[in-house]
């Protein structure tokens, strides 16, 4: 099939080169002239596995092309539209200016039958306002929410847990969710649940998933907070209560919190849409999720200053990590930034290093310290703080090899991804998040 994908940041470059891998004639287009520059040249313009190997193939195959020109849409059978949604400057609702000014410049290039699928995260009510626009031309809009993990997008593209649609009621919209299982149809034929729904339903699949999965993180954290207070130990709790196969034991990781892309701004954008529909209490939680998500960076913070006699002032705190989760370079709004900031705050000399998103950080965060090499990183560190837990730090970094190269033996667990006793057993005073 011929498809157009409209917006080539993270979704739009990875949904682009995985139809195109499942032998789909690909056209991507974005407003960006540097980033359509990198992927024709087969240049992922950010960290994926896996995802440089898949557009050099679509490229050589001829199926997938990029570029600025919106007209290369015309004549494609769906037109997937998988631009940004970030945060408001001033406030917390979703910006949708981006999906506005894509749909508006594809008007032109719609004929009768084409399908126009939202793949963007946008406030439940989004595809009830774009509707109108785009039935105009004889085109139908459905809404087909994305599910990836930065670090695992491939594959959640190509073999998902479940294919959503949202489609309106009525005859086109049976034919537009025909034509999206035609679209995925190495994943339907494998079985992989495809479920047809209202458009409302579709938008709300996308921001309940992320807001349940950010509410489950907070639970552990706020039991962390409980485990500090009483000497238990938060990760024995999260095994424990993760054997029962309704809790499960995935995102039930203690630390510093997630951040990212997705989460933090998709809780925020749903409590903000909430108010708008009147029922802002029933999203209330939210916020709590938020509050205890900031706060469990500030622990972090607390336990290095605790540690090093209650002040980092011209104390040198080495930070494991920048990127807000490993496999990835991704540094938006990254709890270990965060909290290598505050330490900076707080007159500690501070050191970051991260096998993929120094550059990215760098240029966020020019007033922190940068080294690439993770054991000149370690060198004369009064203290270590690991807030990404790449296996370059929970696997590689034996505690006796860094043991000889700091100057103290201080090191925080900012993600509970150490093996504590064999720290303690190198000399290390170990401080995990919730574990005594
Ligand atoms: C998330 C959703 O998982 C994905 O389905 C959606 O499409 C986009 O948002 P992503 O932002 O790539 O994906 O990251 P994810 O793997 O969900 O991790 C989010 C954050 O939570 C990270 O900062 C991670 O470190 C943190 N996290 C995750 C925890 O703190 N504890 C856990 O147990 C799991």
């Amino acid at each position: 099939m011929k498809l157009s994908v409209i917006g080539c940041g993270y979704l739009g470059a990875v949904h682009a080169a995985a139809m195109a891998s499942i032998g789909h004639e690909v056209v991507g287009i974005d407003v960006d002239r540097r980033k359509i520059a990198a992927l024709s040249g087969g240049e992922a313009p950010f960290f994926e596995p896996g995802l440089p190997e898949i557009l050099a193939d679509g490229i050589a195959s001829g199926r997938l092309t990029f570029t600025t020109d919106m007209a290369a849409a015309a004549g494609a059978a769906v037109h997937f539209i998988a631009v940004g949604t970030p945060q408001q400057k001033d406030g917390n609702a979703a910006d949708l200016t981006f999906v506005n000014a894509a749909v508006d410049a594809l008007l032109p290039h719609l004929r009768p039958g084409d399908v126009v699928a939202g793949k963007s995260t946008v406030p439940v009510g989004t595809s009830a306002d774009l509707a109108p626009r785009i039935e105009a031309t004889g085109a139908t809009l459905v809404w087909n929410p994305e599910f990836l993990r930065e670090g695992w997008a491939l594959q959640d593209t190509i073999d998902p847990d479940r294919i959503v649609v949202g489609v309106a009621s009525g005859a086109a919209g049976e034919r537009a969710a025909d034509v999206l299982r035609e679209v995925y149809h190495p994943a339907v034929a494998r079985s992989i649940p495809f479920l047809v729904t209202d458009r409302p339903t579709a938008e709300l699949v996308k921001v309940a998933a992320n807001a349940f999965l950010a509410t489950k993180i907070s639970f552990i954290n706020a039991m962390a907070e409980i485990a500090e207070v009483t000497g238990a130990d938060v990760t024995q709790l999260a095994d424990a209560i993760g054997h029962d196969a309704r809790i499960g034991r995935r995102f039930l990781g203690a630390g510093i919190g997630f951040g990212g892309g997705c989460l933090p701004k998709d809780i925020r954008a749903f409590s903000a849409r909430a108010e708008e529909l009147g029922r802002g209490e029933s999203v209330a939680f939210l916020r709590e999720v938020d509050a205890i998500n900031l706060r469990r960076r500030e622990r972090a913070v607390q336990l290095v200053v605790a540690a090093l006699g209650g002040t980092v002032f011209e104390k040198r705190v080495t930070v494991l990590g920048a990127a807000f989760k490993p496999h990835s370079d991704d540094i938006r709004d990254s709890p270990g930034l965060d909290v290598a900031t505050q330490l900076r705050g707080l007159g500690a000399l501070v050191t970051v290093t991260d096998p993929a998103a120094i550059d990215n950080a760098r240029r966020t965060h020019p007033q922190l310290g940068f080294v690439t090499d993770r054991d000149e990183a370690l060198t004369g560190a009064d203290a270590v703080i690991v807030v990404t837990e790449w296996d370059e730090y929970r696997r590689e970094l034996s505690p006796a090899h860094a043991a000889g190269l700091v100057a103290g033996r201080i090191v925080v667990d900012g993600r509970n991804c150490l093996d504590a006793a064999a720290w303690r057993a190198a000399g290390w005073e170990y401080y995990g998040m919730g574990r005594p």
